[in-house]
């Protein structure tokens, strides 16, 4: 094909809107910074002024896929189930595949919540530092590390609660849990949502993941429709 010579004014008012494109960028940034500040200050809650810190200092993470209000609505399910089926108190939470540390400023978010520690952990070494920023209001309890959730020793974690919220991003879920000593408590979720590339795992339905997972006891199941698919979640014991 012949390329055709572009006029000044063309290339000038290319420039522009490149430029503008930039600014725009930074400017959305520093105006939700400002705006989470200013959410941070009226709630008082931790967790919105990790929110607002994570944008400040770590301005590459996906913190708009991962609070999303579907995100957040998944968990906060996860949250008042496992209240209402295992109580809220807790001495270690152990939650693997953590990603940004959600769930965990989520759960010690909650004044219904008494937990000694939360251990996240997850493959990909670029998360660590986020979910240690969004949980800087519990730094004493929290810690964020980098590591194969099939790699880890469960039994030496001490761990009196388990979670998974990444069912769907591991191949081999019941060769996981078989690394999980034998009455450990879990909270599990994994979803039908086939045509996302990182699923790897999906499930069709409830009873399909409730035959997945093959727990010993079950205490809770469960599904939360969504708009474009179906999360499941399982409480119980391996
Ligand atoms: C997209 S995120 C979280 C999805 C889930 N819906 C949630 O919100 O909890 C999935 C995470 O699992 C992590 N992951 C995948 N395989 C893992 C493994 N073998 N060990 C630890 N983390 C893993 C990924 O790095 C990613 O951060």
């Amino acid at each position: 094909m012949l390329a055709l010579p572009r006029s000044p004014a063309y290339n000038s008012a290319m420039t522009n809107a490149i430029q503008t494109a930039r600014l725009s960028a930074t400017d959305w940034r520093e105006d939700a910074f400002d705006l989470m500040r200013g959410v941070a200050a009226y709630t008082a809650s931790p967790l919105m002024k990790g929110l607002a810190d994570v944008l400040a200092r770590h301005p590459d993470a996906d913190l708009g896929n991962a609070f999303n209000h579907k995100q957040v609505g998944c968990k906060m399910w996860a949250r008042d189930a496992l209240c209402e089926t295992l109580g809220g108190d807790f001495g270690r939470i152990v939650i693997l595949g953590g990603w940004y540390g959600i769930l965990a400023g989520i759960l010690f978010d909650d004044p219904r919540f008494s937990i000694g520690a939360i251990d996240s952990y997850d493959i990909d070494p670029s998360v660590a530092s986020v979910a240690e920023t969004l949980n800087r209001g519990w730094k004493e309890r929290f810690s964020a590390m980098t590591a194969d959730m099939y790699a880890l020793d469960y039994r030496a974690l001490g761990a009196d609660l388990v979670i998974n919220t990444s069912c769907e991003h591991i191949a081999d879920l019941r060769a996981w849990l078989s690394l999980l000593p034998e009455g450990s408590r879990v909270l599990l979720q994994s979803n039908d949502y086939f045509s996302e590339p990182t699923h790897i795992n999906c499930v069709p339905s409830l009873d399909a993941f409730v035959a997945q997972a093959g727990l010993a006891d079950l205490r809770f199941s469960g599904s939360l429709r969504m708009k474009k698919y179906t999360r499941f979640m399982l409480i119980g014991t391996v």
